[in-house]
């Protein structure tokens, strides 16, 4: 498929995979490779224009990462932001050194309103500064384009060769005016039509779908969450039914998740393809019993959920296509595409490659960021409650459950979940959580209930706002809300005679509780 591209060069700063998000949110598609990859494979690539981000270290000390002046050659415009600034005028001539003050947080900035990269932005405006080294002198031929109170050089340009440098982080949200100053660079500069939308990725994707997979057998396992639904519709579409769907039901799923995802996927939904639902809540149950150290739950969810794959795999037989649910930030997190360390594998249903016999993996998702992938979701008419799904782990209530995990105490959890999610939005306060449900304690304690004792459980409700889920805050939810779904889970849910609200934030917890 040849699009055209920006290529973001990646020197390990933290915001990188946003830089990628805002360029993608101008609709223009571009990918983030590592500052060691070769400038021919660059090349090859006909990129319309290149980012360099920013980056942890000093461009001046030796070994620091860096780029050939030949980037700034290639007739290409080319962006530094931060640390990818510094390099640019480092490499070109200029000069960069220890910042007398150091500039960190939300900054005014002071922009000339006739450069390109400027153009429709408010001549002061608040940008998001982070930098302990500074521009002390620009490049020769570039003129300073933006400055601040401690900052002579926020911005520089070279418009002849179309080489630009910010300074500042025009990607983090708290610079306000960021999204319409890189919208200025890969629209207004490198000349980006912005013709990326989902329509044509979906129409692209099912045509080399067709194309790859011929008359081939292709086997997904389904999970009901976001990314394997949107790439299983993806397939069908291609496909229809020389693809089959296992999904399997481990008992722990939220409650009547099981028989949704079968509406949705089974022989009396909208789509082609075959469906095997297979029902192994009473193998997973036996598995835990007795069972209640965290990470040997974990540990036996997925180990139980790889047997069970295998022997559905079996029956299949030989399949020439295992598609996999693996989405953008997957891939660069595991270190495939820009600096990042190698955080997790990029495999998002772990081990069953191994299990199953088949030639080759599709990843029709790879290149996509989340909520693009909610965007594919919506352009295949996916229902929107499945394609705005939360996060769900993948050993479901199993973590949500502290200690051991019975038939009893998932239906608790599930019922006590299905209350507060059914009173959040009814208080309209369903999209704005980053992710909430219900937990089960492993405490009982007394109570009294009509004019009898009670010994039951406490369940445990946790909401958070979070952007990246690494780190998070408990939601401020209405005490009137709380106070219904209290009310309603005591007197629905047998088994519980106390509710608590988790206000612990993240770090020191986590969001899950096991
Ligand atoms: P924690 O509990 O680590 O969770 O703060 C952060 C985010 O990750 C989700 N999570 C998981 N997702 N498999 C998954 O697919 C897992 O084992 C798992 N554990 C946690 C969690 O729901 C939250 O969104």
């Amino acid at each position: 498929m040849s699009r055209e591209m920006v290529v973001v060069i990646d020197f390990g700063g933290q915001y990188n995979q946003l830089v990628a998000r805002r360029v993608r949110e101008c609709n223009v598609y571009c990918e983030i490779y590592s500052y060691r990859t070769d400038i021919e494979k660059i090349k090859a690539m006909n990129p319309k224009g290149i980012i360099l981000t920013g980056g942890p270290n000093s461009c001046y000390e030796p070994g620091a990462p860096t780029c050939t002046a030949e980037l700034f050659n290639l007739g290409i415009p080319v962006l530094g932001l931060c640390y990818g600034a510094q390099l640019m005028m480092h490499v070109l001539g200029g000069k960069v050194e220890k910042a007398p003050v150091r500039e960190y947080g939300k900054t005014e900035v002071h922009v000339d309103t006739a450069s390109k990269l400027f153009t429709n932005v408010s001549p002061t405006t608040i940008c998001w500064m982070s930098h302990f080294d500074y521009i002390s002198k620009v490049a020769p031929d570039f003129t300073i384009c933006a400055h601040t109170a401690d900052c002579p050089v926020a911005a520089a340009e070279n418009p002849a060769k179309n080489l630009y440098a910010i300074q500042f982080h025009p990607e983090v949200l708290h610079t306000q005016e960021g999204t319409k100053m890189l919208e200025n660079f890969v629209k207004g500069v490198c000349g980006c039509a912005g013709d990326w939308r989902m329509d044509s990725f979906v129409a692209h994707s099912i045509e080399s779908i067709r194309e790859k997979v011929g008359n081939g057998k292709v086997l997904c396992a389904l999970s009901g969450g976001v990314d394997s639904s949107v790439a299983a519709v993806l397939l069908s579409k291609a496909i229809g039914n020389q693809l089959t769907c296992v999904f399997v039901d481990h008992g722990l799923l939220r409650k009547n998740e099981g028989d949704e995802v079968e509406e949705v996927f089974g022989p009396n939904g909208p789509y082609e393809l075959n469906f095997i639902r297979v029902n192994a809540q009473e193998r997973y149950y036996s598995k835990l019993a007795g069972v209640t150290e965290p990470e040997q739950k974990r540990k036996i969810i997925g180990e139980e959920f790889i047997r069970v794959f295998e022997e559905e795999a079996k029956k299949i037989g030989a399949v020439d296509f295992l598609v996999q649910g693996t989405i953008y930030p997957d891939v660069v997190e595991s270190g495939l595409g820009g600096e990042s360390a190698v955080i997790k594998s990029h495999h998002n249903v772990g081990g069953l490659p191994d299990c199953v016999d088949f030639k080759e993996i599709i990843e029709p998702l790879r290149d996509l960021f989340k909520d693009e992938v909610r965007k594919v979701g919506l352009e295949l008419g996916i229902p929107e409650k499945l394609v705005f799904r939360q996060p769900f782990p993948g050993p479901g209530l199993g973590i949500r459950i502290v200690g051991e995990v019975t038939a009893d105490k998932v239906r608790i959890v599930q019922d006590a979940d299905a209350i507060y999610r059914e009173e959040i939005a009814k208080a309209g306060l369903d999209r704005s959580i980053g992710q909430y449900f219900a937990a089960l304690t492993n405490m009982r304690s007394v109570g009294v209930m009509g004019d009898e004792r009670t010994y039951d459980y406490a369940v445990a409700l946790r909401a958070v706002n979070t952007i990246d889920f690494m780190t998070a805050e408990a939601a401020e939810i209405p005490f009137e809300v709380l106070q219904i779904v209290m009310s309603r889970i005591i007197n629905e849910v047998r088994g519980v005679n106390r509710v608590f609200y988790d206000l612990t934030s993240k770090p020191p917890g986590t969001i899950e509780f096991e």
